[in-house]
């Protein structure tokens, strides 16, 4: 077995290093090594100071998360910590990098700690569904206080060295060589005869009372919404008013019961679903072997239109130089307000310093032809949508860039492939789906056609490396993943449910109660009605299928009510605002709607709103499943909870029906289809998986390409 920590004797100091790859996790076989360098550095009385620090990058990034299923193997992190805050000598941790989780509570159960200036420290946890729970919620609010630590623990959002420093977290910054620095902290210490300086030995002087608590948990509502982790992060804050062990010992049932809870289960499928789908989804070993990544420095875009503007955004903000091409001056125009409006919003709000504003927006420059984009390293088409149109554009990027050069198209509804055969090289193909907007918006659908090279896909997954996407590869089809079951599932129900009876606050409020951050209505309000029919109009046609389910958002883009922007849509917006107001006039239009069509209207349950858009949705993910167009249906999940508002605790439509039980599921589904019969086919995958008593998950584990 590798050796993940290291012990050297440099003078007084033990110099402990923890070597970890690649993120220093706290491992069973980390915390074995670090028990047996402690338990000898405690028999050599050479030593008179003890330095943790760590190999690589991060200092640590928490627990090893890949051990929370299995029964934690001794010594555990908290018995490693007692052991060295108990240590005779003092201990210091120098960190680097990022200390995360577990890692920062390893810090903490140190006597001193100093930082590099450009390090991060942070509880994560949450994000996770867990608690801190190797002394966090106990040691934290002992160094910055009750108060501090809630906020901190709440946000999971780390906080830089020098506020640490601030707030007494670290006991000094160190400006540039980390080692250097901790081994004359080290020295110092040992000069000035200062000892041990336990943390469990310290008390919180700071309490919390309601209205603080209350006014911590606001600024995460939308983050926490229908979850319970928080509750429990309170009750273990509250603990850290009582004795160190008393403490600890509240903490390690909290951590128990969070790690057990289903919120947890779920934010860790997401987590690992996340990671494995950047990865290799579509793209075999071998394959993945074979290519290297290539160097991406400069970048073109072509049409400076919404998305265009917004992806030469999301470049800049990435460092990269963009070029950015449009054949009408004036849309050139529009987008550099656009590009100089997205940045002065975000200094006013305090996100990003004008200098650096300034320095991106120099970095988007004009190109003025097709060919000032030859040495490009990539080029992302987003043209009008219009099948000639965007041929025509590939087709003479093609002819201008080298062979080996990335073409990707951003279009939402043609044919990747189809476009990929205008070009003489269609193995640089393949579709690059940005969502709006483009800068902040998390998913990158990487749409491959049969011809795409595996270089090419490789070059696909560095872009969402360089973005900080997350990307997932589908295959080439209606709709791709996430609009093919946006449309052929869950808006499509939500629809029905209206002609049916429900009214549009009471479908999206029983979805966003779900935990959806907004429900279809009023997604299609903010995004444009027009836009959605525009988008349906050519999906359907590119498929040669009639649309009989969206009348009323079409007959509302006939009416000019087409949504937030014109004031009107399935809701009024009174003078601007963003308030969804019922409109007693859509109400009387869905009503003649479903009498046009033969409906009988009658009350509808918000249960039965949220179950039938659901396994809708499902329903259709498992279709996308069998039909090859996505590899796993974690990939399905991450599209989700990344790209469309799907409550992240929940794991997503596929973990969320493994949690319901393929079974129950497809009992359901099968109750919808002789209640309703129309569209409610069951999936033969479902049907196929209830009857073997599996589940998506373990069909991933067995059919999914690694
Ligand atoms: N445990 C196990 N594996 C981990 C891990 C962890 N804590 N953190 C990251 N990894 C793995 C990833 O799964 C990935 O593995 P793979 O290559 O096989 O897919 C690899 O490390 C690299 O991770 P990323 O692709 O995410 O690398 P990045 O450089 O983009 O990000 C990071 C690095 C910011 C550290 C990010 O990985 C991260 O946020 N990790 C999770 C941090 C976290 O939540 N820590 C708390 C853990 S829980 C805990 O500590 C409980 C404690 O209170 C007891
Ligand atoms: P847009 O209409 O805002 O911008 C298109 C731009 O392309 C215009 O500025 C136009 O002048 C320019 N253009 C037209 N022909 C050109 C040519 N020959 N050479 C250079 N520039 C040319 O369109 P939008 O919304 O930005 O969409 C662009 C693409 O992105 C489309 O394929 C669309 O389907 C896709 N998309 C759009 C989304 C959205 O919600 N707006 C979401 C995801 C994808």
């Amino acid at each position: 077995m590798a050796r993940t920590v290291t012990f050297n004797q440099l003078g007084p100091v033990g110099l402990i290093c923890i070597d970890n790859p690649p993120v220093n996790a706290i491992s069973h076989s980390v915390r074995l090594a670090l028990a047996d360098v402690v338990a000898r550095a405690e028999k050599n009385p050479g030593i008179k100071a003890l330095l943790i620090m760590s190999e690589g990058s991060p200092f640590s990034a928490g627990a090893d998360i890949t051990e929370f299923d299995r029964p934690e193997g001794e010594p555990s992190l908290q018995q490693v910590q007692a052991a060295l805050e108990a240590f005779p000598i003092p201990v210091v941790a120098a960190i680097h990098g990022l200390a995360l989780g577990g890692g920062l509570e390893l810090a903490m159960a140190c006597h001193y700690r100093l930082a590099h200036k450009d390090a991060k420290l942070g509880m994560p946890e949450i994000t996770l569904g867990i608690i801190p729970g190797a002394g966090g919620t106990q040691r934290l609010p002992r160094l910055i206080g009750a108060r501090a630590a809630l906020n901190m623990i709440l946000s999971g959002t780390p906080i830089s060295a020098p506020e640490a420093k601030t707030k007494g977290l670290v006991d000094e910054v160190a400006e540039d060589d980390l080692r250097n620095a901790g081994l004359f902290f080290c020295e110092r210490l040992v000069q000035e005869g200062l000892g041990p300086r336990p943390t469990c030995s310290r008390t919180v002087t700071d309490g919390l009372d309601e209205a603080e608590i209350a006014s911590a948990l606001l600024p995460h509502a939308r983050a926490l919404k229908g979850r319970t982790t928080q509750e429990l992060v309170i009750e273990a804050i509250k603990a850290s008013k009582l004795p160190f062990s008393q403490g600890i010992a509240i903490e390690a049932a909290l951590a128990q019961k969070s790690l057990a809870s289903r919120e947890s289960l779920a934010l860790r499928h997401v987590f690992f679903a996340e990671r494995e789908s950047g990865k290799s989804s579509g793209v075999s070993a071998v394959e993945a072997k074979r290519t290297l990544s290539p160097a991406i420095h400069r970048v073109a875009v072509i049409g400076a239109g919404t998305m265009g503007s917004g992806i030469a955004i999301a470049f800049a903000d990435a460092g990269l130089e963009v070029l950015l091409n449009d054949n009408d001056p004036a849309s050139l125009i529009r987008s550099r307000e656009r590009i100089h409006s997205t940045y002065a919003s975000g200094v006013r709000r305090g996100r990003i310093h004008q200098n650096v504003a300034d320095e991106r927006i120099r970095r988007i420059r004009n190109a003025r032809t097709l060919a000032d984009v030859a040495d490009a390293d990539l080029v992302i088409e987003a043209v009008f949508e219009d099948r000639e149109l965007k041929k025509d554009v590939l087709s003479k990027l093609d002819s201008v860039l080298p062979p080996q050069r990335l073409i990707a198209t951003n279009t939402s509804t043609l044919s990747v492939s189809e476009l990929a055969r205008a070009t003489a090289h269609p193995g640089r193909v393949l579709g690059l789906h940005f969502f709006v907007p483009a800068q902040a918006s998390r998913l990158l659908e990487i749409v491959r056609t049969d011809h795409s090279s595996p270089e090419s896909l490789s070059t696909a997954f560095c872009v969402a490396k360089l973005l900080k996407k997350v990307a997932v590869v589908s295959r080439d089809a209606f709709g791709f993943i996430g609009n093919r079951m946006m449309l052929d599932g869950y808006f499509r129900e939500a629809e029905q449910l209206l002609l049916e009876g429900a009214t549009p606050i009471q479908v999206d409020t029983a979805l966003e109660n779900f935990g959806f951050a907004m429900g279809p209505q009023r997604v299609s309000d903010l995004g444009g009605n027009d836009v959605g029919t525009k988008a349906r109009v050519q999906l359907f046609k590119r498929e040669k299928r009639p649309d009989p389910y969206f009348v009323i958002a079409d007959r509302l883009t006939e009416m000019g009510k087409l949504g937030q922007k014109t004031g009107r849509g399935f809701y009024c917006y009174e003078n601007g605002s963003r308030e969804a107001m019922p409109d007693p006039e859509v109400n009387n239009l869905i009503e003649k709607l479903a009498f046009e069509r033969g409906i009988s209207r009658h009350e509808i349950g918000n249960e039965e709103i949220v179950e039938r858009c659901i396994l809708a949705l499902i329903n259709v993910g498992a279709m996308v499943l069998e039909e090859g167009i996505a590899a796993r249906a974690a990939d399905i999940d991450v599209v989700w909870t990344s790209g469309y508002g799907f409550p992240r605790h929940l794991g997503g439509p596929m973990f969320y029906a493994d949690t319901l039980g393929l079974s129950e599921v497809l009992q359901r589904i099968r109750h919808y289809h002789e209640k309703l019969v129309y569209y409610w086919r069951p999936a033969t995958l479902i049907e196929r998986l209830a009857s073997a008593g599996t589940s998506f998950e373990q069909w991933d584990r067995a059919s999914a390409p690694r």
